[in-house]
Parts: structure tokens; C-alpha cells; sequence
């Protein structure tokens, strides 16, 4: 198979990482979580006990950090942050850390790099309309907020992260918010990626439609 970059974008709770892991075992490809990388820098910024408006701090903290993945693994300055990462603590300051244009430009650096070393299928918000504009394929999964929501509440609780439908309801409409309506490499779907929407259909659905278009 030739060196293939797949982008899978959309809202929180869509769906994409469930789906894009199947995918990437399928295809034996890479999977790239890239709201992880997201992530780890806002967890990081929380361990350092950084205030959240010193910009400048952030910057610096994200153009210094070692940041990687590994058999689905991410690490964090060669530790292993899976779990922490997750936490509504990082949740529900993501948004914001991911809207600063320099953090940006960290992260989609090192992602640029991975898709041109190797095949990937990587999801996020700007994947098929920043990072990899000249993917092979795009697509966009979206489902009701009502879903979105129910299902992290099952993948949390399942994990055994203490949560309620409630918290993760706002916590999903407000980074929505933040995503779509920042300056920098907004959440959007590209005009040439082909939406989804996941309401209602399993998993192995979603999953089978993709690898339609791609095989
Ligand atoms: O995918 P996940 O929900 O874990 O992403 C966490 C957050 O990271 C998103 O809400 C968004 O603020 C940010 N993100 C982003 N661009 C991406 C992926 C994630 O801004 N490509």
C-alpha cells in the first residue's frame, strides 16, 4: 500500500478515535490522537501549576515539551500521560490552551512530521482543513450533543473517572464553542471531506462506510 494520510474531524465525542483506532489496526497504519497532544500540554500546564492566562509561560512550556506516541501510547517527556490526559480537570481547559496560535504551531509541526514520515490516519478538528490539506482522505463525523455526550459518559465511566451527564454536556458545548469559533485553524469541515453523521449507527457502521470510500 502507498504511504496514505487519512484525516477523520469533527466535534467532541464524535466518534473519531473509536473509529480511527479500528481503522488504523485494519490498515495496519499509525493512529494519531492528536487532542491528546492537546492535551498533554494543558496537563502539563495544570502539573506546573501555570496560570492560564500567562500565554508567554504556555508558549514556552509547549515549544519545550517532548511529546511522542508509541504503540498508541502518548508520552510526555518520555512518560507515559494516557490516563491523566483524560481528566475533566484537562477537558475543561483544552479549549483554551488550543486556541492560542503559537501552541498551535508547535503541535501541528510535529504532526506535519509524522504524516510525512509514515501512513496515518489522524483525527482532530483541523486535520483535513490545516494540517493536511492535500490528505487522501477527509472526513467529517458529527452527531447530536445529546449522543456525543452519552457516549463519553459511558467511555468515562467505564474507566471509572467520576463524572455526571451533566458536567460532560457543558463541558462539551463549551469546547465546541471555543474550537469553532477561534481565530487560528477553527474546528470546520474541509469542503472536500465527506461528513458523517453517527447518530443512531454503531460503531461498525461508521467504520465499514469509511474503509468504502478508501478501498
Ligand atoms: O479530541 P479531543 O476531544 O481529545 O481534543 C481535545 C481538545 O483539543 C479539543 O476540544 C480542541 O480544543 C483541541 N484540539 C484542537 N485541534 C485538534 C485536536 C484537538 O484544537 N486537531
Amino acid at each position: 500500500m502507498k504511504k496514505v494520510v487519512i484525516a477523520i474531524d469533527g466535534p467532541a465525542g464524535a466518534g473519531k478515535s473509536t473509529v480511527a483506532k479500528i481503522i488504523s489496526q485494519k490498515l495496519n497504519i499509525n493512529y494519531i490522537d492528536s487532542g491528546a497532544m492537546y492535551r498533554a500540554i494543558t496537563y502539563k500546564v495544570l502539573q506546573k501549576k501555570i496560570d492560564i492566562t500567562d500565554e508567554n509561560k504556555i508558549i514556552e512550556i509547549s515549544r519545550n515539551s517532548d511529546i511522542d506516541f508509541e504503540d498508541n501510547n502518548i508520552y510526555l517527556d518520555g512518560k507515559i500521560v494516557n490516563e491523566e490526559i483524560r481528566d475533566l480537570s484537562v477537558s475543561s481547559l483544552v479549549s483554551n490552551i488550543a486556541q492560542i496560535k503559537e501552541v498551535r504551531e508547535v503541535m501541528v509541526s510535529l504532526q506535519r512530521k509524522m504524516g510525512e514520515k509514515y501512513s496515518v490516519i489522524m483525527d482532530g478538528r483541523d486535520i483535513g482543513s490545516y494540517v493536511f490539506p492535500n490528505a487522501d482522505y477527509k472526513f467529517f463525523l458529527t452527531a447530536s450533543v445529546k449522543e456525543r455526550a452519552y457516549r463519553r459518559y459511558i467511555e468515562l465511566k467505564s474507566k471509572g473517572y467520576e463524572v455526571t451527564i451533566d458536567e460532560i454536556i457543558k463541558d462539551i458545548e463549551n469546547r465546541d464553542k471555543i474550537d469553532s469559533q477561534r481565530e487560528f485553524a477553527p474546528l470546520i469541515k474541509a469542503d472536500d471531506a465527506i461528513e458523517i453523521n453517527t447518530s443512531g449507527k454503531s460503531i461498525d457502521d461508521v467504520v465499514s462506510k469509511i474503509l468504502e470510500y478508501i478501498k
